[in-house]
C-alpha cells in the first residue's frame, strides 16, 4: 500500500491516533486529537503529553513510561487498555481509553510510542 493513503488513514481515523518519541515528546497528532483535545496540531507536535495530563497524575505517568523507555517491557500487555482522566485546552476533563504500541530503532531501543485513544461516553 502506498505510503500516502497510511497516512490518510492515521490523519482521518475516527480514533484519536498520537505519537510521543522516546523523551515523551509529541511527534504526531491527528485530526481526532484536534477535536477533542482542542489543541492544533502546531500547538501539539514537539509539546509534551503533559499538554494533556492532569497535573497530579503527572509524575506516575512519566515514572511509568520512563521506565519503559529504559527496560523495553511494559506492564501491560498487548491489548490491555489504560484508562484514565484527561484534560483539554479548554480546561474540562474528559475520560480516554488507549492502546499502546512501541516501535523500537534496528538497535532494539524504543524509538516511539504511539497511542490509539478513545473518549469514553458520558454517562
Ligand atoms: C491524559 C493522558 C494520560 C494520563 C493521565 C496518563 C497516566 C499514566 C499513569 C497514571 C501511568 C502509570 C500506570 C501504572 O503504573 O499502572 C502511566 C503509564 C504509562 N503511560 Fe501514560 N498517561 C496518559 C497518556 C499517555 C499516552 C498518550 C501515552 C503514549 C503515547 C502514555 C504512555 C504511557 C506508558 C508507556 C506508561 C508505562 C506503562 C507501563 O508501566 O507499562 N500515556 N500513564
Amino acid at each position: 500500500m502506498e505510503k500516502r493513503v497510511l497516512e490518510e488513514f492515521l490523519e482521518e481515523a475516527p480514533d484519536i491516533i498520537l505519537t510521543v518519541d522516546r523523551k515523551g515528546v509529541i511527534v504526531y497528532w491527528n485530526k481526532s486529537a484536534e477535536e477533542i483535545f482542542g489543541y492544533v496540531k502546531k500547538e501539539a507536535e514537539g509539546n509534551s503529553l503533559d499538554i494533556i495530563i492532569p497535573e497530579k497524575l503527572q509524575q506516575r505517568h512519566w515514572e511509568g513510561f520512563n521506565k519503559v523507555m529504559e527496560t523495553g517491557k511494559s506492564k501491560y500487555s498487548k491489548r490491555d487498555m489504560l484508562s484514565v482522566p484527561a484534560i483539554t485546552k479548554s480546561g474540562d476533563k474528559i475520560f480516554i481509553e488507549f492502546t499502546i504500541t512501541m516501535v523500537k530503532d534496528n538497535d532494539g531501543n524504543i524509538e516511539y510510542c504511539f497511542a490509539v485513544i478513545r473518549e469514553k461516553p458520558k454517562k
